[in-house]
């Protein structure tokens, strides 16, 4: 029997997570965003600081720990990869907490987090596609290691979408204004389609979708970086598709490039995440990482296994976008192998903000 707090500060959300026994009983969250403009990193960073107690009590007292705090058998953080400022917050947070409750640490690489709490699906060996803000790979396990079969030659899906979005005036996360305007639409437009084998390349269609939305916007470069401007484009968007036809240039909306955007990119995950079943001869599907809350790359994941015979599984939302519990969830699996950090050594764990998947030897399977 053990219990784990998890602590997650990677990048734009501050979870705290407590897991007894691989069942979690507490999984809360605060997350930065913006009306516009993307993630600043020592402002994500001061929005942890801002919300780590509240959210630590939180999850206490979700998971009935409150004045029971010796019942926690170790602190599980995320020590990499992401933001400097963000996983430097969180650290210290655990510092603190480790020396007041004198509990050990074990820190965890937030990635294979998100592959392990895959377990809770009922998925077994699966390969997983791991579609997030930073990150884009497909990844199965294979003697002794996560191995990554197929990723991005470039931006990680979410940056590209949320680096769309951003361009065209929506705040972040861009992924869920995206879906919801994708869904507006069934007016595909042509975008670059870009598989190189079993990896994939972003940043020509970003730009070829930029220099698309410029048709639209008719705007110069200096406007562009007007987010008031850029406001504008997204709620009148129907009004511009209107005075861009008067003009007869461009008859597509800001709709139809996201449409489109998901159709192309999506299409391009599933023909790696297809090669890659093949090639390992893997049965099952796990889709995890803030994008896979994405319901068309949902839809099109289950599609593709119920065509080639295999198992498709993806995570409850709140597991998929960055979380507290999957820390603590890998944590407690670590913990268990006899994995932790105790006493004064406690003062040197630093954070790892390039770690790889690959980097980690799983010693705990
Ligand atoms: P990483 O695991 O690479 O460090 P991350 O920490 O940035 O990634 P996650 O919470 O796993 O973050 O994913 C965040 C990303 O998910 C953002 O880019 C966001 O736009 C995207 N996202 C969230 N919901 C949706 C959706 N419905 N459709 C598409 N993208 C989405
Ligand atoms: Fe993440």
């Amino acid at each position: 029997m053990s219990t784990i707090l998890g602590i997650e500060s990677t990048a734009h959300t501050f979870g705290v997570a407590v897991v007894k026994d691989g069942k979690v009983l507490s999984n809360v969250k605060h997350s930065y965003t913006t009306e516009s403009g993307g993630i600043i990193p020592m402002e994500a960073a001061k929005h942890h600081e801002l919300h780590k107690n509240e959210l630590y009590f939180e999850a206490l007292d979700k998971a009935d720990l409150i004045g029971k705090e010796k019942e926690i058998d170790a602190i599980a953080f995320s020590q990499g990869p992401g933001l400097a400022p963000c996983l430097l917050e969180g650290l210290k947070f655990v510092k603190e907490l480790a020396k007041k409750l004198g509990k050990p640490v074990v820190p965890v690489n937030h990635c294979v987090a998100h592959l392990e709490i895959g377990k809770i699906t009922g998925a077994k060996d699966p390969v997983m596609l791991y579609a997030s803000g930073a990150n884009t790979q497909i990844i199965a396990y294979a003697s002794g290691k996560y191995r990554v079969f197929g990723e991005t030659l470039d931006i990680g899906v979410g940056n590209f979408i949320d680096t769309f979005a951003r361009y065209a005036g929506i705040g972040f996360p861009g992924g869920p204004v995206i879906q919801s305007l994708a869904e507006k639409s069934r007016n595909y437009i042509e975008l670059p389609y870009s598989v190189k084998g079993m990896d994939i390349s972003l940043s020509g269609i970003l730009t070829n979708l930029k220099q698309k939305l410029d048709k639209i916007n008719n705007f110069d470069n200096n406007k562009k970086a007007n987010t008031e401007n850029a406001g504008l484009i997204v709620n009148n968007h129907v009004k511009l598709r209107a005075n861009v036809n008067e003009r007869g240039k461009v008859n597509y909306t800001l709709e139809d490039l996201a449409f489109s955007l998901q159709e192309t990119v999506f299409a391009m995950l599933v023909e790696v995440s297809e090669r890659a079943l093949a090639h390992t001869g893997k049965k099952e599907l796990l889709l995890g990482g803030g994008v896979a809350c994405n319901k068309r790359l949902q839809e099109m994941c289950k599609i593709m296994c119920e065509e080639r015979g295999a198992k498709f599984f993806v995570l409850e939302n709140q597991f998929l976008v960055d979380n507290g519990a999957m820390i603590a969830f890998l944590g407690e699996i670590m913990f268990k192998a006899g994995i932790k950090i105790s006493g004064k050594k406690i003062d040197k764990i630093d954070i790892l903000p390039r770690q790889r998947t690959d980097d980690i030897k799983v010693v705990w399977k």
